[in-house]
């Protein structure tokens, strides 16, 4: 049974950061004869900000939580002018046919758990957006819930601005609204969260009927924050500065908000014919269903190895790349095979990480639920992996005839000439600059990695790259390290290339 503590369910992070709340509120412009909503209170930082600056202000507040609904009337029940409701913001029907606001500010649940008939019922009421993600439906919501010229400011994660599956809430904002602002920077900034998976995006913007004068808008948008307190003065000179027009951005593939004051790399990711997928095959690798049965380490010193058993040297097998039938599995005792992992290391990995491919094993492989036999053709072909999570930079290294694991991208070009280039590209500072544009997460799923501009050097260069790419490899093989200056030879090659 699953658990779910009342924070989770309803996401309960409240914005107890004064920079980002005047930040938000300086953002709504607020008039004295304003209606302001807030569609998810908790326990009313945006009110008592507002409150504080005109007590008169009139605000309508909804809350589901009855807990903080307590809370709220504890607060706020002595303001004539302030209603609180206990309702579900997404479903209630009475607000929808009572009024529109004039501005509207919120920090709503970002992914709160929805039980699966309220799931059917939220797609029945928004059937272009992603009933998953909480956060798209809030915002959906509430720009219908705007006057015409109505402003709304809302704290989100930055998801929205990439992923595939928020196309629809991209073109409801693209059409229906007009962007004023848009400020990006990194979980962290906000108390006591930090999620991994997408940075937090401030978006500030006004209702508009009229779609021509949504496409005609452009806006700011402002990123690489060194501190929070930097929100309240974005004049500060390390802070990244670029415009975006939503004519342009409706243009992109996807409508993906391509976030760069670069506009080679904007160039680049709209314009470009040839794309990684067009040479190559890019799949997901494997996944044994249990690791900690059939994956074995080298040894104790393996880097987060301490869950896992040790192979047994004799116990390894040597020739698994001329065999034919080696997808059936592997006969006998030397069964263990090697297979490249996650973590970022570039042009070559050590063995360390070796699968149990008894024919048993195997079998099971192909039968268990949790386990996942995907993309098996490519398994034991020459070809390239990057890591799905990379820390920093992007990275790849060679999967030389090995099988690869489901937290690695495999990239198998069709013509065998392309690997040494691929390999060069995936590792540069280049290649890095499209993919965190394309998607500015720490991931690199196999549909954003297929999607990279791709330029193919001249048959000279070609060659040039592929052998000095060879040549590292080598090193790597042989002194366990390369030649930097190697390298940033191919890396300004590929600038070159690319123009950036
Ligand atoms: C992330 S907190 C933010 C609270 C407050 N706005 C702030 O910024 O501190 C989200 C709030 O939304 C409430 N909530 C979650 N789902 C809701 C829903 N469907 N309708 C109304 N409120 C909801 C939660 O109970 C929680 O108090």
């Amino acid at each position: 049974m699953v658990i779910i503590t009342e924070t989770k369910k309803f996401q309960a992070f409240y914005t107890k950061s004064t920079p980002i709340v005047d930040y938000m509120i300086g953002k709504l412009s607020l008039k004295k004869s304003d209606r302001i909503f807030e569609p998810c209170g908790g326990d009313g930082v945006f009110v008592e900000s507002i409150l504080s600056e005109n007590y008169e202000a009139y605000i309508d507040i909804c809350e589901i939580n009855s807990l903080s609904v307590t809370i709220l009337n504890q607060k706020f029940s002595n303001y004539p002018n302030v209603t609180i409701r206990e309702s579900d913001t997404l479903l209630d029907v009475e607000l929808v046919f009572s009024r529109r606001y004039e501005k509207i500010i919120a920090n709503p649940p970002y992914g709160a758990w929805q039980d699966y008939e309220k799931r059917k019922t939220l797609k029945k009421l928004y059937p272009d957006l992603y009933v998953k993600e909480s956060y798209v439906l809030f915002l959906y919501r509430c720009i219908e819930l705007l006057k015409e010229d109505g402003i709304l400011t809302f704290i989100v994660p930055d998801t929205f601005l990439n992923l595939h599956s928020h196309n629809g809430i991209r073109k409801h904002i693209l059409t229906q609204t007009q962007i004023l602002e848009l400020v990006l920077f990194p979980s962290g900034f906000f108390p006591n969260v930090n999620f991994g998976y997408a940075n937090l995006a401030i978006i500030t913007l006004r209702k508009k009927n009229n779609v021509s004068d949504c496409y005609n808008n452009s806006f700011n948008v402002f990123y690489n924050f060194s501190t929070v307190e930097q929100l309240t003065n974005l004049n500060e000179s390390n802070i990244n500065q670029c415009v975006l027009s939503q004519k342009d951005i409706l243009e992109n593939s996807d409508s993906a908000f391509f976030v760069t004051e670069n506009m080679d790399v904007l160039q680049a990711i709209n314009k470009s014919r040839l794309r990684i997928e067009d040479i190559a095959n890019c799949v997901t690798g494997f996944y044994s269903g249990d690791d900690k049965q059939f994956l074995h380490a080298i040894d104790a010193n393996t880097k987060n190895s301490k869950k896992y058993k040790g192979v047994i040297p004799e116990m390894i097998c040597c020739d698994y790349k001329n065999r034919t039938d080696i997808l059936d599995g592997i006969d006998g005792k030397q069964c263990f095979i090697p297979i490249v992992k996650g973590g970022n290391i570039r042009y070559l990995k050590p063995e360390i990480w070796f699968m149990n491919w008894s024919k048993e094993a195997v079998q099971h492989y192909k039968t268990n639920k949790k386990a996942r036999f995907q993309n098996s053709k490519y398994y034991f072909k020459y070809g390239i992996g990057v890591p799905m999570i990379s820390a920093s930079n992007i990275t790849a290294s060679l999967i030389e005839n090995k099988l690869f694991d489901q937290s690695i991208v495999g990239i198998f070009p069709k013509d065998e000439k392309f690997i040494h280039y691929l390999l060069a590209f995936f590792n540069s500072s280049t290649c890095n600059k499209l993919i965190r544009t394309i998607n500015p997460s720490a991931n690199n799923p196999a549909n954003y990695i297929k999607k990279i501009p791709l330029r193919i050097p001249d048959e000279q260069t070609l060659k040039q790259i592929t052998i000095m790419t060879r040549n590292i490899v080598s090193q790597v093989k042989k002194l366990g390290y390369y030649d930097k200056e190697e390298e940033s030879k191919i890396q300004n090659m590929i600038q070159e290339l690319y123009g950036f």
